[in-house]
């Protein structure tokens, strides 16, 4: 099975790379990262002055986290020295996280080349608007040969006319997304915000996050023609398959990295390549985009379609019968049944059924 994919000209073993986040937050956990199984590496984004990272700065909530981490508490002294030479020592390709302004760019991005990177990827959370943005990428491309990338805002309102417009500045590949926010948690036993930030606001991230993120990689590869690597939420290595399908030549990960630690990179290829296997696809490329023929084709239907049970997999858990709101569906000794004239057609029983025994 052959996960191997090639970015602006970086050989990876497989499209698996940390996002950048507490995960790769040094040389030793981006060695630990490699030893994970990642196809390439990605540092936490790096700028000119260390970061004064609010306390606490990271919060669970159900389907995910919310965190107001800034950007890294260490030098670019200490890290051009020490922590991108001991990542490079892996041998894995290396992408630079770097922020934010196009001075600090033109500042930064020859220092982290010269230390082994083989690609920048711009961060924009704090970089101000798309201007400043396309002139901090003209600034990297001036300063380095190496490719860069840029990843979307939080607050792209409009990430088709943020992909044509980095594109046309000169950037080599699109990062989607980042955390998505402001948000805020509140502590209900004290009535406080729980993140230490002006007024505990944070970034949300992890699996609530994955389907926004989907959209906006498929929007953005039907618009340019530069590489996206997907972020947003990923946890299996179907959801691997699903951005990709969705237009990804890559992911990146820090949520499921974060909670289930750096295995998950190795976890996710095995299960990525079990579900090839089980499809028939030998490579990347077999499933490469194949969503983005489908949304310009599929037409708007206001028909229900009739939902069909596969008697073998049910194991008559009642979920589907729970779940239905129109009581059209009932357990009928072992097995779920359909009443065809109730059945709206809403799917929900369909991506419910933990067994995959209802589908359309
Ligand atoms: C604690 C934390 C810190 C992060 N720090 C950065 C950062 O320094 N630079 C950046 O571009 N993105 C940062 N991110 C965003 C992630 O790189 C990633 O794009 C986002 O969390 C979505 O992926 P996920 O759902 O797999 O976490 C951070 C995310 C988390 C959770």
């Amino acid at each position: 099975m052959d996960l191997s994919v090639e970015i602006c000209g970086i050989k990876l073993k497989n499209p698996i790379m940390p996002a950048a986040g507490p995960t790769v937050r040094n040389g030793d956990s981006m060695v630990k990262a490699a030893m994970g199984g990642a196809g390439a590496l990605v540092s936490k984004t790096l700028s000119v002055a260390p970061a004064h990272v609010p306390r606490p700065c990271l919060v669970k909530i159900r389907d995910g986290l919310m965190h107001a981490e800034l950007w890294s508490d260490i030098t670019l002294d200490q890290w051009v020295r020490h922590e991108l030479p001991k990542a490079k020592k892996t041998g894995l390709p290396l992408l630079v996280s770097v922020g934010y302004s196009p001075d600090e760019i033109k500042k930064i991005a020859p220092r982290v080349v010269d230390a082994g990177a083989n690609a920048l990827e711009l961060s924009t959370l704090y970089s101000g608007d798309i201007s400043t943005i396309t002139e901090a990428i003209r600034a990297a491309k001036e300063a380095v040969k190496v490719p860069v990338f840029v990843k979307v805002p939080p607050g792209a309102t409009d990430v088709v006319q943020f992909a044509q417009a980095v594109e046309a500045a000169g950037a080599d590949g699109i990062v989607a997304i980042n955390a998505v926010g402001p948000c805020l948690v509140i502590d209900v036993e004290n009535g406080m915000p729980i993140l230490g930030s002006p007024n505990g606001y944070g970034w949300l991230s992890g699996q609530a996050i994955k389907p926004f993120a989907v959209r906006c990689v498929a929007e953005i590869a039907r618009t340019v023609k530069i590489p996206v690597i997907g972020s947003g939420g990923i946890s299996t290595g179907r959801d691997i398959v699903e951005f990709i399908m969705a237009g990804a030549s890559a992911v990146q990960i820090s949520t499921a990295a974060i909670i289930r630690g750096h295995k998950v990179y190795g976890l996710l290829a095995d299960e990525m390549a079990k579900f090839m296997r089980a499809k028939g696809y030998n490579s990347i490329n077999d499933f490469k985009g194949s969503a983005l023929r489908h949304m310009s084709e599929q037409p708007v239907r206001t028909t229900p379609k009739p939902v069909e049970v596969i008697s073998s997999r049910c194991n008559a858990c009642g979920l589907c019968e729970r779940y239905c709101m129109y009581d059209a569906i009932r357990i009928v000794g072992r097995v779920a049944r359909v009443d065809p004239v109730k059945c709206y057609g809403c799917g929900l029983c369909v991506s419910a059924c933990p067994t995959r025994a209802l589908r359309f």
